[in-house]
């Protein structure tokens, strides 16, 4: 599946929660389209194609919800995967990113020996919002000696202004939103 058609399965198996996890927020659930064998194989299937299209040699995940996209995606592809997480669960050397939350600040980390010098990394997640937490992944990535080949999400939501933020921390990097 490819283009509207695959847009169109995978919008029907999004559900929206309205007012979580806080009123007047609505929640993006992917929980019917990850058990649903076609639509979640027709995700994992695009997404690997985009590894091939990008000429990707790594897949990096973002906890969570990007760990359970992007894994599968890599093995479908042939390729092999590195999980960027929140600060404090990797063991050993890491580098760390600290990023802006709406009340504070977070931090993730990836380790210190993840990819090869100059290969060439997809990253995938299952939504950009505002774009902070992929803006601190792209520059954790590139600290971490590898170079950004894109980022893939599930879902944009357009109107927090995302793709444009990530702009410059792209730096011409293709952003792709199934
Ligand atoms: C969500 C989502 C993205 C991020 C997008 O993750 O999975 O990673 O927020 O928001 P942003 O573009 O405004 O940074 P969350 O931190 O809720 O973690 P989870 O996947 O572990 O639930």
């Amino acid at each position: 599946l490819a283009g509207a058609d695959l847009r169109g399965l995978l919008l029907s198996r999004i559900r929206d929660v309205p007012d979580y996890p806080q009123p007047g927020v609505v929640f993006k659930d992917i929980t019917p389209l990850l058990a649903d064998p076609a639509a979640f194989g027709a995700l994992t299937g695009a997404l690997a194609e985009l590894c091939v299209r990008h000429r990707a040699d790594k897949v990096v995940g973002l906890e969570a919800r990007g760990f359970i996209l992007a894994a599968p995606a890599a093995a479908r592809a042939g390729l092999g995967f590195v999980p960027v997480r929140k600060a404090g669960k990797l063991p050993g050397v890491t580098h760390r990113q600290a990023y802006e939350l709406e009340y504070g600040t977070a931090e993730i980390e990836v380790l210190g020996d993840a990819f090869v010098p100059g290969e060439r990394v997809l990253v995938i997640d299952d939504v950009l919002a505002t774009g902070g937490t992929a803006e601190a992944s792209l520059e954790l990535i590139r600290r971490a000696g590898a170079e950004v080949a894109g980022l893939a999400v599930l879902m944009e939501l357009g109107f927090l202004g995302g793709r444009a933020r990530l702009a410059p921390a792209l730096d011409g990097a293709p952003l792709e939103a199934l």
